[in-house]
Parts: structure tokens; C-alpha cells; sequence
């Protein structure tokens, strides 16, 4: 693998200490002019990568001051510090010296309404007790079933391959996210309730739909439709001026919460063991599934938008014969296959499922970027987009580019550091003092285990690719079944 040019990281304090202090560069504007004009730029104008980049191409620095979207009025302060790299983004993991309460969305917070009238663990700072308590239970559910991961995943991808198959034979064409989300939804519903599916309960096929259904108003301030016919102006005014209203949704909720309240029933026995009453858990259920992403697995156009036929060939060289050598696709198989983890990881970091995180500093406290030291005032609030700080071309070479063995090696393994998608560096534990996604290694390992079942089952593929609602949607054109 080549080497990357990981020379100029700054780790070091010597280097660090040795870095001038500036001032942040950047201005807010008018009150509410500023942040309305920003909101346009940054939805419609420019976009919101076109936006952080002119920024920092203007200040000619990764750490700057701007208004971060939505703005008047579905929030009342939308100044924020940027940071851009990644160097200055792991400040937002540092929850000794940021606060984490109530900014998981960001400069807003939807209703309490949305979870059943509890804060859930997502919204908690560390510092809060009731942190600790929710996030040991995901943790300690997660643990006491990890056995059940892979069997259980590949229970529910069997009908999304089908179906995909299907789809594209039929139609010539198939959407990974609609055929993704109720694979997802069907493990998680079955990993957390002992093996019961949820079209056995009143959900019906309907659950993955109930979930973004529930969704999308407490996203919309941050997201834009994309229709042709409807014009900027009016989405604006629709999605980012006013909060929508939780009835929009509230059967779509109820439903979901009662199928998880009637079947989850030990997973709840459990978190009554410790502390927490049935009614929080649950409320907590809903929201532990992946969020503002459709899946387990990051988008796997990647692996297309990479090297495409190529590098199709050499995962699969990788993966059937060792698979034949293990009889099976084992943890002691996955574990032999590091082509396939380095893609899973290259795919995590070019498309994080959560792109943005936020904090509030605590204290007045320092921020260091490549080449400089920053002072942010306490009670500042910090905002990085991941899609820049793990593309960031100081740490890795071709930052725009799908290199599926970027992780391979020695050298690869010192990169895993600079992935941030889970909240925190890859190689952290998500523990109870911080807030890094308890699901990490899960999702990791499943995304490991559809990359070997896709291959396994197929030589190569093309998908198209375009961006919708923040995400990117993929959707297949061929699929070519395996040869050997
Ligand atoms: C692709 C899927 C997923 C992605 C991309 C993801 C990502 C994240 C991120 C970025 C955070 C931090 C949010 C913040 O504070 O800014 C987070 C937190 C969290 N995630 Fe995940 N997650 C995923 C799936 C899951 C799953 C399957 C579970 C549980 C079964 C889970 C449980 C949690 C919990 C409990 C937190 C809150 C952690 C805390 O408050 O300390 N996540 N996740």
C-alpha cells in the first residue's frame, strides 16, 4: 500500500505548544439577517460543503466563525465555531472540556414530545448520572447478545438479497436505502426482542417506514427535499423556519413504541434491573437505531465509486476462499479478511452516517488545528462536519478518492485514529464517559459481514448515485451473479 502523508499531524505537544495563537477568523453578520442569509448559502446557494469550504478557503483556516443552520426561528443562537480538520474536530469528543446536553441535533432541540417526554441518552452530558445508567444498559444489551449478530443479520439480509435480485431483473433497477431500511429495522427489532420479527406484531412491514416517518421532523430544520417543482423560498419557510409539530407523526410513533414495549420484554427486564423504568427504556429503544442513516452498513457505492470492477475482484479473491477454507462466514473468517475491513473503514470514513457534531465548551480552552492554537470562550458552541475533518488532505493522501485498502498494514492501522463516524476516534471504546455510539463495533462487524455475503453471491456490480435529504441514495443498475 502507499504511504500516506501522515508527516504533518500535529500530536505532538513540543509541536503543538509551539503553535501561534490566533484569533478565529470570521464574523456572524447581522442579527438575524446574518443567519438567514447563511441558512440560504448553506441549503441552497452553496450548499453545505460549498458553504464550509468557501469559508475556509476566505479565512484561509479550518477553524473559523460562522452561523450554523437552521437559525430564526427554529433556533435563537445559531453562532458557532467550525471545526474543520482533524486535528481541531476531536476537541468535540474532549467531554471534560465540552458539554454534550441537548446539542445531539445541534443548535435546536426537538421536543421531549418525540420520546415519549424523556431525555434520552443521545441528548445526555456525561456529567449527567442518567447517562451512565442508560448508556451501561445499551451497552451491557449489546454485549449480552453479540453471539446473535451475525446469525441474526444474515437471517435479514437472505430477503434483501432476494429482493434486490428481484428488483433489478424485474426493473433493471434497485434502490439500496428502500430495500436497506427494512433489513435494518427487521435485525434490530429481532436482535432486541428475542428473535421476534416485527411483522408479527401491528407494525407489519411498516416499521422502517414509522422510523423515518419519526424522523424526518426532528431533521427537517436540517435537511433540503430536492424537489424540482418546489421552489427554494417555500422549503425554507416549510422546513427550517418553524419547528414541525410532533402530532405529524405521533400514531408513527406510538405504534413503534408500543410493538417495542410488548415484545422487547427482556431487554426491559433488564434495564429494570438497573435502575431504569420500562417506559424511559423504551423511549430509549426508538431512538438507539441508527439515525440520520438508513443502515448498519455504510453506503456501498463506495466501493463501486472507487476502483469499481477492480477492486470488486480483489474482495472477492479475498473472501471466497477463505470463507471455503473456514466453512463459513465465522468471526475467526471476517477476521482473516483485511481487505474487507480496510473497505468498510475507507467506506465510514468518506460517507459517516452522522456527518455533524456539536458541543458547547465548558471553559475558556484551547483548540489546536494543523498550524494554529485557538482560544473558544466557555459556552461557545462547537460544530465540525466529518465529511471535512476525515478528508482532511493533511492526513490522508487523495482524501476524495475510495481507496479500499487505505487501512491495510501498519501504516493503514496508524490512520484508524483520524475515523471519526462512531462520535469518537475508531480506535476508542465507547465507555460511560464519553460519547462515542455504544453500536461501534457492531456496526463495524456487520458491515464487514454484507461486504463478504454481497460477494459471495456476486462477482461485481453498478450502481448511480445521487444525494438526497443530506444522504447519499444508491441505487443498483446490475448485479452479476458469481462466476466460482
Ligand atoms: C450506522 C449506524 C449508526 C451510526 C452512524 C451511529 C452514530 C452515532 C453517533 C455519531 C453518535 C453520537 C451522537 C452525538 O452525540 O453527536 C451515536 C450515539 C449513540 N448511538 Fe449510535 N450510531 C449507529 C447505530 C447505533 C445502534 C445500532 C445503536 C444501539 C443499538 C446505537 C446507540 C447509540 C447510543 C445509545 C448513543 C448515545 C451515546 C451517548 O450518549 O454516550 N447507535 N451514534
Amino acid at each position: 500500500m502507499s504511504s500516506q502523508s501522515t508527516s504533518l499531524l500535529s500530536d505532538h505537544q513540543d509541536e503543538e505548544d509551539n503553535l501561534p495563537l490566533k484569533s478565529i477568523p470570521g464574523t456572524y453578520g447581522w442579527p438575524f439577517f446574518g443567519p438567514v442569509r447563511d441558512r440560504l448559502d448553506y441549503f441552497y446557494r452553496q450548499g453545505d460543503l460549498g458553504y464550509c469550504r468557501a469559508k475556509m478557503a476566505k479565512h484561509q483556516s479550518t477553524v473559523f466563525r460562522a452561523n450554523i443552520p437552521p437559525g430564526p426561528f427554529v433556533s435563537s443562537n445559531s453562532r458557532a465555531v467550525f471545526l474543520l480538520d482533524a486535528v481541531s474536530f476531536p476537541a468535540l469528543f474532549d467531554t471534560e472540556r465540552v458539554e454534550k446536553r441537548d446539542v445531539l441535533a445541534g443548535t435546536y432541540a426537538p421536543g421531549l414530545s418525540y420520546t415519549g417526554g424523556y431525555r434520552v441518552c443521545s441528548y445526555l452530558d456525561p456529567s449527567e448520572p442518567e447517562h451512565a445508567t442508560l448508556k451501561c444498559w445499551v451497552m451491557s444489551v449489546l454485549a449480552a447478545r453479540h453471539g446473535k449478530f451475525i446469525p441474526l443479520f444474515q437471517n435479514s439480509v437472505g430477503a434483501f438479497f432476494k429482493a434486490l435480485e428481484e428488483k433489478v431483473a424485474g426493473e433493471g433497477r434497485a434502490s439500496l436505502n428502500d430495500l436497506m431500511s427494512p433489513t435494518v429495522f427487521d435485525f434490530v427489532f429481532k436482535l432486541l426482542c428475542d428473535g421476534k420479527g416485527a411483522s408479527e406484531t401491528e407494525l407489519g412491514q411498516k416499521g422502517a417506514a414509522s422510523v423515518a416517518s419519526w424522523l424526518l421532523p426532528q431533521l427537517a430544520p436540517m435537511i433540503i427535499l430536492g424537489l424540482r417543482y418546489l421552489p427554494n423560498p417555500v422549503e425554507d419557510l416549510i422546513l427550517h423556519t418553524f419547528p414541525l409539530p410532533y402530532f405529524l407523526i405521533k400514531s408513527d410513533y406510538e405504534k413503534l413504541y408500543k410493538a417495542f414495549y410488548n415484545s422487547a420484554s427482556t431487554v426491559l427486564d433488564e434495564a429494570e434491573r438497573m435502575g431504569i423504568s420500562r417506559e424511559e427504556a423504551c423511549h430509549n429503544i426508538v431512538p438507539q437505531r441508527p439515525r440520520g442513516h438508513d443502515g448498519l452498513v455504510p453506503e456501498h457505492d463506495e466501493v463501486d465509486r472507487g476502483a469499481g470492477e477492480q477492486l470488486h475482484r480483489r474482495i472477492r479473491d479475498e473472501i471466497r476462499p477463505i470463507v471455503k477454507q473456514s466453512g463459513g462466514l465465522t468471526l475467526s473468517a471476517l477476521d482473516k479478511m483485511s481487505l474487507t475491513k480496510s473497505v468498510v473503514y475507507e467506506a465510514l470514513r468518506i460517507q459517516p452516517g452522522v456527518p455533524l457534531q456539536y458541543a458547547k465548551a465548558k471553559e475558556d480552552m484551547i483548540i489546536r488545528s494543523h498550524d494554529a492554537k485557538f482560544l473558544v470562550k466557555k459556552g461557545e458552541m462547537l460544530v465540525g462536519d466529518q465529511r471535512l475533518a476525515t478528508r482532511d488532505p493533511k492526513v490522508f493522501r487523495d482524501p476524495e478518492e475510495f481507496i479500499g485498502d487505505r487501512f491495510l498494514g501498519a501504516e493503514g492501522e496508524k490512520l484508524l485514529k483520524y475515523i471519526y463516524w462512531s462520535n469518537g476516534r475508531e480506535t476508542d471504546a465507547a465507555t460511560a464517559d464519553n460519547k462515542a455510539c455504544p453500536g461501534k463495533d457492531m456496526i463495524v462487524l456487520l458491515s464487514r459481514v454484507l461486504l463478504a455475503e454481497f460477494f459471495l453471491r456476486y462477482d461485481t456490480f453498478t450502481v448511480e448515485s445521487s444525494n438526497l435529504l443530506r444522504r447519499i441514495t444508491v441505487t443498483f443498475t446490475s448485479l452479476t451473479k458469481a462466476t466460482s
